[in-house]
């Protein structure tokens, strides 16, 4: 195992192991410090993220963003990632629209994760939205009543919670709530700071 995430990081961006590298523009790889307290896990890049490269740039990315103020997380100390780390998405005219990754992506891309677990190292994970809690906890986790509640996972601690762009798909009316309700699950993480 390679232990410097620029060196996984390359790797990843030759990765072949799942047919998604075909259609997907890059492989994005975890970002932030390689040893933060904090790691942050959501599903797959969604279209902007695979243009540019990085993880939660695009409209979930705001909404990360917005939550973690809220929590009191500096996103600087926070070690970004995804489960699977090429877009998935079908197309429509021109727009590419987002596929949830099937069990097969998780499992061929589960290695990336697990370097970047043994290299960051963080005290503290949260899973955001059900695919990453599934790949972490496993396929009976159910998001709405085990959401917020901290939990031992692997000599860590995990706080699952919602992916920001559920936030996005909610009606408006019911947003200020949501990332309210987001915010205070990633205040359960915040809490646990070392
Ligand atoms: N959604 C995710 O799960 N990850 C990203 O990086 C962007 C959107």
């Amino acid at each position: 195992m390679s232990t410097d995430l620029d060196d996984l990081r390359a790797a990843a961006a030759r990765c072949t192991d799942c047919e998604l590298y075909a259609d997907a523009t890059q492989a994005v790889f975890g970002a932030g410090p390689p040893s933060a307290w904090l790691m942050l896990v959501g599903e797959q890049p969604g279209d902007r993220e695979d243009r540019e490269g990085a993880p939660f740039v695009g409209p979930a990315g705001r909404v990360l963003d917005d939550a973690l103020q809220r929590a009191g997380i500096d996103r600087d100390e926070v070690y970004v990632t995804n489960v699977v780390k090429h877009f998935r998405f079908e197309r429509e005219g021109k727009r590419r629209i987002h596929r949830t990754p099937t069990v097969r992506h998780v499992r061929a891309c589960r290695h990336w994760f697990d370097d970047e677990l043994d290299v960051v190292g963080p005290q503290v994970l949260a899973s955001l939205g059900a695919t990453a809690a599934k790949a972490l906890v496993g396929p009976d986790f159910r998001i709405t009543a085990e959401r917020g509640r901290a939990r031992e996972w692997n000599g860590r601690q995990l706080v699952p919670t919602v992916h920001p762009s559920s936030i996005l798909r909610g009606p408006p009316d019911t947003r200020e709530a949501a990332l309210e309700a987001l915010a205070a699950d990633l205040r359960v993480a915040a809490d646990l700071r070392p």
